[in-house]
């Protein structure tokens, strides 16, 4: 059954809303996006709605986390498909506020620093990216105030940024993770995907190619697994590299053997797409 979500703009609708939406004993889940949803955002609905009496979704295109030259102004906007699927997925209230609702001041002089963690991987390529993500995250939270919130694994590293920052700042909302969502040859799906011709979406497909290929070789070692995934890129030479790296699941170094995380970005005429996969390294030793 659908109905349709309460579509909250401003703060004080929000507020009004979740007034009459939250059940005193019931946990509210809450599902942050900057709307263009695809498969993805609708199975972190679908975890959302499991988790939460009351289901709230926020779309908003944060600018703060977009970098100088970034896509911000291109950045894909759908918001009566966005608000349908919210309904399909049994969401109770959309929240999709205009900026000067978000940053009431103008730009932030109070932000999140992400720590060490936010200039590494995504934050050597997108600097300021990471401050923009958890500062908007903490911002919701604040106005939400949800009990449980749904993320990605598809943004790994936005995953482990927020749990940190929750632990650290106690915050008091408890993270669920969703596996990524892929398409059927394994391109994982991602709102950027908008931007790919036929051609670029083939040449996009040596991310997930990578990845599966390191996995395979994981019994080998690290390694092994960099050399595997080195090697599926060299029939991508379309798809330029920005990182290959394996990391332990909390993003550290990687272990010699055991749980680890293979993470990889790249670019494709003007799309830069990332993705990751778990995997468990043996020692190498069983050659
Ligand atoms: P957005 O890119 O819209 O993603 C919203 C959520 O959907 C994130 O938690 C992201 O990891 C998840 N997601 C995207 N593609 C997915 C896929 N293929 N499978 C599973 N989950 C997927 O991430 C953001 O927005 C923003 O940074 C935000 C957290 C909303 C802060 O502005």
């Amino acid at each position: 059954m659908t109905s349709t979500p309460v579509i909250a703009r401003t703060r004080d609708e929000l507020d009004a809303v979740l007034k009459d939406a939250r059940s005193p004993d019931a946990p509210l889940a809450f599902v942050p996006t900057m709307g263009a949803m695809h498969a993805g955002h609708e199975a972190l609905l679908r975890e959302g709605r499991q988790q939460g009496e009351t289901l709230v979704a926020s779309i908003f295109v944060n600018p703060t986390q977009f970098g100088p030259g970034e896509d911000l102004s291109r950045y894909p906007r759908t918001f009566d498909a966005d608000l349908a699927m919210c309904a399909r997925e049994g969401a109770d209230v959309v929240f999709a506020p205009e900026p000067d609702q978000v940053y009431r001041d103008g730009d932030p002089l109070v932000t999140v620093d992400p720590g060490p963690l936010g200039g590494e991987l995504e934050g050597r390529f997108r600097p300021t990216h990471f401050r923009g993500v958890l500062t908007v995250v903490a911002k919701l939270f604040g106005l939400v105030r949800p009990d449980v919130a749904v993320f990605g694994q598809k943004d790994y590293q936005q995953l482990v940024l927020v749990r940190r920052m929750v632990r650290e700042l106690a915050l008091g909302t408890r993270i669920v993770g969703v596996e990524t969502v892929r398409e059927f040859d394994g391109l994982a799906l991602s709102s950027r995907n908008a931007y790919l011709s036929p051609d670029r979406r083939r040449d996009a497909l040596g991310l997930s190619h990578a990845l599966r290929a390191g996995v395979s070789a994981a019994a080998d070692g690290r390694v092994a697994v960099l050399k595997a995934a080195g090697a599926a890129l060299m029939s991508y030479p379309g798809l330029t590299i920005d990182y290959l790296e394996l990391r332990s699941p909390d993003l550290a170094s990687a272990p010699e053997a055991g749980e680890a995380r293979l993470l990889i970005a790249g670019r494709v005429g003007a799309a830069r797409l990332i993705d990751n996969l778990p995997l468990t390294l043996g020692d190498g030793s069983e050659e």
